[in-house]
């Protein structure tokens, strides 16, 4: 810890409740505290994901002010906690510091070794700072269906899936692993036509287009009634299409939104009572799965990435409050 500086850089909001605008570059930031179960990492890159907005916005799981924003890093392990057996200093390592916010748009991140992973050699600091939220959460979603609850590759054949919002992180992470890793037979998005090429490349089989209107949409959804095991809702705003009975008729099909509206979710979903809304969970242990198979595969190269820097914080936040992002954006630390 002896060569550690005293202070760092950092994007920090000084309040709840403010703009993008008010994020400040602060030179003077204390380094975080360690406890016996964390690692503290010398970060590189910052994922930038729509959390981190609405922790500005509306100041949950924040303790205290001023803090650091974001949850995802990817970096080089400079110090151990006590009790730490999975890490050792020189590691490179990506995670997501999700116990309380504990802010990654930093030089120095502290993460419990729990909610770390090592980054593969293939794997560098940009593409391992995209990938834990928006994958975690993908990968989470599936682990809903009970034929894919393992966690197993190949545990989807056969089956059909459902991704509404296929082009943002999330539904980019949901494509890539039901056609790679979980290898279902057939994925259909729903994304607009600019980000209809994308999307195919990716491994969706047919996509459908929200900007062609309700009539549209609703014709070719009542044309894939009945087929789907697993509906995923990336995006929060299709209750109108609840009605039409998508899923299965079987004791598994699986409705699963992780955008929660204040409305809730209840009563029947695409023809299902099941409906569940997720909230991911920060797993260093999925995390290594996922990006075991990302390198292996190659497949890290299909995710498209938007660097800023540190100092452009501001800006990146008001890329992902537009809702128009593709891939990730992610935050290259000085
Ligand atoms: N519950 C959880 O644990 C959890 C975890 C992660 C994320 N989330 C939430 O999940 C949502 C998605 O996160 P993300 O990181 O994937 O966001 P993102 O990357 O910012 O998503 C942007 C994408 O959404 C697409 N989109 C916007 N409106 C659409 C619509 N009406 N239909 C289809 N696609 C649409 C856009 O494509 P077009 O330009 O083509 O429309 C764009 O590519 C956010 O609300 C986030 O807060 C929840």
């Amino acid at each position: 810890m002896s060569s550690l500086p005293t202070f760092q850089t950092a994007a920090i909001i000084k309040s709840a409740n403010v703009s993008a605008d008010d994020i400040v570059i602060d030179h003077k930031f204390d380094l975080p505290q360690l406890n016996e179960d964390d690692i503290l990492v010398r970060n590189q890159y910052a994922g930038v994901n729509p959390l981190d907005c609405k922790v500005r916005q509306y100041g949950f799981y924040i303790n205290s002010y001023p803090t650091i924003l974001g949850v995802d890093f990817s970096g080089i392990v400079v110090a151990t906690g006590s009790k730490v057996t999975k890490f050792k200093i020189g590691d490179s390592v990506c995670g997501c510091n999700m116990t309380h916010i504990r802010g990654t748009y930093s030089q120095y991140v502290v993460c419990s070794e729990s909610q770390a992973a090592l980054n593969p050699e293939s794997i560098s600091h940009q593409v391992a700072a995209s990938c834990p939220v928006t994958f975690l959460t993908a990968f989470q979603c599936f682990l809903r269906h009970p034929s894919s609850k393992s966690g197993q590759k190949d545990s989807l054949r056969g089956k059909q899936v459902l991704i509404i919002g296929g082009s943002g992180g999330v539904g980019m992470s949901g494509i890539l692993l039901a056609k790679n890793y979980f290898n279902a037979e057939k994925i259909v998005t729903i994304s607009s036509a600019k980000n209809a090429d994308f999307v195919r490349k990716l491994g969706a089989d047919q996509v459908l287009d929200y900007t062609k209107g309700k009539e549209y949409l609703t014709h070719e959804l009542e044309s894939l009634k009945g087929t789907f095991d697993i509906v995923l809702d990336f995006v929060g705003s299709y209750q109108e299409y609840y009605s039409i009975e998508l899923l299965k008729q079987d004791e598994e099909s699986q409705f699963v939104t992780i955008v929660h509206t204040p409305q809730g979710i209840s009563g029947k979903v695409f023809g299902s009572e099941r409906a569940k809304n997720l909230y991911a969970e920060r797993d260093g242990d999925q995390l290594a799965v996922i990006l075991k198979w990302l390198s292996e595969s190659g497949l890290w190269k299909d995710i498209p990435i938007h660097i800023l820097s540190l100092d452009q914080a501001s800006q990146a936040q008001k890329m992902s409050e537009s809702n128009r992002t593709v891939g990730k954006i992610i935050l290259q630390i000085p």
